[in-house]
This record gives C-alpha cells, structure tokens and sequence, in this order.
C-alpha cells in the first residue's frame, strides 16, 4: 500500500506487550510502569487477525517487540501463527536477548526467522547501570543460543549517546565482529522533545523511506513513532484502522507525548 508521500507501507512492527524484565534508563522510569488492563492488551488471535488484513493491504515484512516480547506468555504461538500467512515472507523479533538462552530454539522452530538483540555495552557493571537489572552474561548466553539455532542474520542494536566511538559502542562493536554479527548504532532518542536520528548501519529514522505501521499492545495502529495520532483496531475494526494509519501517516515525524519506547517497541 502506498502512502501520500508515495511510500510503499510493507512493514508492520507489532509491540505484543508494554512490560520489560529490565528497566533501561533512556527507556523506563525505574519502579516499572503502570500496567495495562489485560483486557486491554490484544489477545494472539487478534493480532493475527490485524496481520492477516495488513497483508492483504501489501505488508510481507513483520517484527515482533515489545516492552520484551519473551516476557508475553506463549510468543512461539504467536510466531507460528504469523509464520503460517503465506504474505508474511520477513519474520523478525526485536528482543533484549536476556530470554533467548530458553527460547531460541522455539522460536526458531516456530518459523522465526530472524532476531535483532539490544546490546548497548559488553561491561558488566556498565551494563547493570545502564539496564538497571540486567546481567550482560545472559545475554551473550542469549545471543549464543541465537546463533545455535541457526538464525541469520542476528542484528545488535546499540544505543549510543554521542558517538560510535564512545567506549561502550566500541566493546559492542568488538563483540559483534568476534560473533561475525552486525552492528547497528542508534542514537539515544527522545520522543517528547521530537529528537530522532538516523539508526547507523540501519535504515530506521529515516522518514523519507519509512515503510512502517506500528500496532500497539493495546490495539492501536500507529503511523509513525514521532506522532500521537493511532487508530483503535477494536473499536474501528483492523481494515478501517489500518486506512486511517495510511492517510494520516506524516510525511516526517514529530514529537510523541502519548507513548513513550516500551509501549512503542523502538
Ligand atoms: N532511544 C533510542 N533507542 C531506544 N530504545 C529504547 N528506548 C530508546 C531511546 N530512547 C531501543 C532499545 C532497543 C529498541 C527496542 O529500542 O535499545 O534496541
Ligand atoms: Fe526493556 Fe528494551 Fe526498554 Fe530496555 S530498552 S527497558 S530492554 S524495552
């Protein structure tokens, strides 16, 4: 489907829950976040039900996120569900990788086919201040098992606050080249001041070829991340959501007031 900026809109990014098992600085204040009603929060088959419409509307491109996806109950149901619409020929997730030692095979064998692993430092200390909860070996121990189970390519997304050279950015980008992975650099964003940067070595942020729609736990289809419009898949039904999203995707974004990264999934 095509924008009115001519954009072909391929790719939908679904956010399946707003809960993380860690609490990055730059993304959640540290006590958590008010939880959503679970009425609220779509429930698989709804999902399903948005993607299947979304492929008929032209999307062949779908990426999982979160919060952290693998704190959602039962997510390889969900892959192979999303794996089994024959439209569907791009199937990623976006995860901090601290769950992946346990589900990677899963979800490979659920028909994922690819896993994009935040990793913003290889220091252990560094890594728990800026994860607030974290532990760094779980997720090289994620990322092993990632490779393991045969996906490929496996991204590593690095927030960066100034530069691919800062110390943290380098380590991550060492790690990456011993694992013979690729590493992206995304500079630290910030929705309420409307500040966005192209990702490095990525093509996010880049709103003349955006080709994405965002579905949010709660249901809402998104134009764009740097933006509070969202159209409710419940209440408007997913094709009529879906439309509004198109019509009124912007041609660059703006500020977000209403969302901020773990309902949006980055
Ligand atoms: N700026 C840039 N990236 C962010 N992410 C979360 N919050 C921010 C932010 N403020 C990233 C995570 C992860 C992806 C889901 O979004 O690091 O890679
Ligand atoms: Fe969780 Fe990712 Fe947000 Fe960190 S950036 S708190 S891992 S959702």
């Amino acid at each position: 489907m095509f924008d009115r900026f001519d954009r072909n809109i391929n790719y939908l990014r679904i956010s399946i829950t707003d809960r993380c098992n860690l609490r990055c600085t730059y993304c959640m204040p540290a006590e958590g976040v008010p939880m959503m009603h679970h009425e609220d929060i779509l429930r698989y088959v709804e999902i399903v039900d948005v993607v299947k419409v979304a492929a008929e509307f032209g999307v062949t491109k779908v990426r999982i996120t979160g919060g952290e996806p693998l704190v959602r109950k039962g997510v390889a149901d969900l892959v192979e569900m999303i794996a089994a619409i024959p439209e569907i020929t791009d199937l990623s997730m976006t995860t901090n990788g601290t769950l992946l030692e346990r589900y990677a095979g899963d979800l490979k064998a659920a028909g994922l086919q690819r896993v994009n692993i935040s990793l913003d430092t290889m220091d252990p200390v560094r890594f728990h201040e800026i994860t607030r909860l974290g532990d760094v070996n779980q997720v090289i121990a994620g990322i092993d098992a990632a490779i393991a189970a045969g996906f490929a390519p496996i991204k590593i997304n690095c927030v960066i606050q100034n530069s691919v050279d800062e110390p943290d950015a380098k380590l991550v980008g060492e790690f990456g080249k011993s694992r013979g992975l690729q590493v992206r650099y995304i500079h630290q964003m910030d929705l309420d001041s409307g500040y966005f940067r192209g990702v490095i070595g990525g093509d996010g942020g880049n709103c003349a070829t955006c080709n994405r729609l965002r579905l949010t736990s709660n249901g809402f289809i998104k134009p764009c991340l740097f933006g509070n419009t969202g159209y409710s898949v419940r209440e408007l039904g997913a094709r009529q959501a879906i439309e509004n999203a198109l019509a009124n995707k912007p041609e660059c974004g703006s500020v977000n007031t209403t969302s901020e990264f773990y309902n949006l999934g980055g």
